[in-house]
């Protein structure tokens, strides 16, 4: 079966030959050609070019006149299997308590980990399913997901298995992240080392076995795991084959984008605190920084310093980081926004983030993340709009016609 769109206005993030990502001053380089056909077979891009060498039919064809189409946003830090919600703590910010005030009178990731172990496997499923189906709709068509509310052996495994049976269920690349080290449960308090041991011999070897996460992630900060707890979990969790994607930097610089690195880590995640070092340790590296700007808007803290991260010719990739604490939202299309308004993107290094380099962050460059002979369809068509600068600066509007994952409408 093969489907061909014709008269596309601009074809965005067009790339000849496979790239992995981008970075420094490339960022601000995004290849398009206007006036443009792309033509399908089945889940797959098979050609694209100008519309005036345009010589083949297709069996079905679809008319973009005065519409663009970009690959679909590749979001690589969600939290989107969770259980209820987290409303109460939002107006208890809004009144004056700080997040760190929230987690320490046993709010915050514990209270998440209450809900989800009280929630079974299917409600589980069924509530992560709307917020996945969401995202879709909004134009993400690869995501990864991380465990971390569960924090006992059972209810980690138990989230882990929801994002197995999404991926079973939805056609769109589907990642998973174990982060048992999210948060030590109340009664491991006074006995950290209970619960990393915990962590390690009881978790990482029943998630190996039945294959239920390809990264490990911790949440490396002040008040949660030390950049020796992250470490030894790293370290631990690459003995069953997991690549590192860590938490680092949120709300303070104690060493996590430097341990991070030290495991070749694929990412290092937040980032809203970055010093001299932090930004010198990254280059020459592996590892992906990631800015997660609807959680620094959600938390009114500081945005990741994307153009110093630029200026030393790192490359930076854009996620959602969609959770019910500090992030409940998973629209890329505000992300790519407040890139632009916050951090002083332009919007051609905020597409260029949220899609190539968020498809490095998931070790899925090859497969999506640019218009590119051989990659997978996912792709949003826009409404019609003048230039795609529109998508950030009509922030809060989405601007999405239609959605194609695998060659098909959704
Ligand atoms: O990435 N910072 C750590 N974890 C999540 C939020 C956790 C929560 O508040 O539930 C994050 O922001
Ligand atoms: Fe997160």
């Amino acid at each position: 079966m093969t489907t061909l769109l014709i008269n596309i206005k601009e074809l965005i993030q067009v790339r000849e030959t496979s790239i992995k990502k981008v970075s420094g001053a490339e960022m601000n380089v995004l290849p398009t050609i206007k006036n443009a056909f792309l033509l399908l077979e089945n889940d797959t891009i098979l050609d694209f070019g100008l519309m005036k060498n345009l010589s083949v039919s297709a069996d079905k064809t679809i008319d973009c006149t005065g519409k663009m189409i970009l690959p679909t946003w590749c979001d690589s830090h969600t939290h989107i299997v969770y259980a209820g919600n987290r409303e109460q703590e939002f107006v208890d910010r809004i009144n004056g308590l700080s997040y760190e005030e929230i987690a320490n009178n046993g709010g915050g990731i514990l209270n998440s980990a209450k809900k989800l172990q009280e929630t079974s496997e299917e409600d589980l499923y069924k509530q992560s399913s709307v917020r996945l189906e969401e995202v879709m709709q909004l134009g993400t068509g690869a995501v990864e997901i991380k465990s971390g509310y569960g924090l006992t052996v059972d209810a980690e495994l138990k989230m882990l298995r929801v994002i197995k049976k999404l991926r079973e269920n939805y056609n769109l690349p589907i990642k998973a992240t174990f982060l048992g080290a999210h948060a030590f449960p109340a009664e491991y308090k006074n006995n950290k080392e209970g619960y990393i041991n915990l962590i390690i011999n009881e978790m990482l070897p029943k998630i190996a076995e039945e294959n239920l996460a390809e990264f490990i992630d911790a949440f490396c900060e002040t008040g949660y795991f030390s950049v020796e707890d992250t470490d030894r979990i790293l370290e631990a969790g690459k003995k069953y084959g997991l690549t590192p994607k860590v938490h680092v930097n949120q709300f303070t610089t104690i060493g996590g984008v430097q341990v991070s690195v030290k495991h070749d880590a694929l990412s290092v995640d937040h980032l809203e605190v970055m010093n001299a070092d932090d930004i010198k340790t990254l280059k020459g590296t592996n590892t992906m920084p990631v800015a997660l700007p609807s959680c620094s808007y959600f938390l009114s803290i500081p945005y990741t310093p994307a153009r110093d991260i630029l200026n030393a010719d790192l490359p930076l990739a854009l996620a959602t980081d969609f959770n019910p604490g500090s992030t409940p939202s998973g629209n890329m299309n505000f992300v790519v926004a407040t890139a632009c308004i916050k951090m002083k993107m332009t919007p051609e290094e905020a597409i260029n983030a949220a899609t190539i380099n968020g498809a490095y962050a998931m070790n899925l460059s090859d497969e999506v993340g640019s218009i590119t002979k051989g990659k997978k369809a996912n792709f949003i068509i826009t409404k019609e709009i003048l230039s795609y600068g529109a998508i950030p600066y009509n922030f809060g509007s989405v601007l999405i016609d239609s959605v194609f994952i695998n060659g098909k409408a959704i």
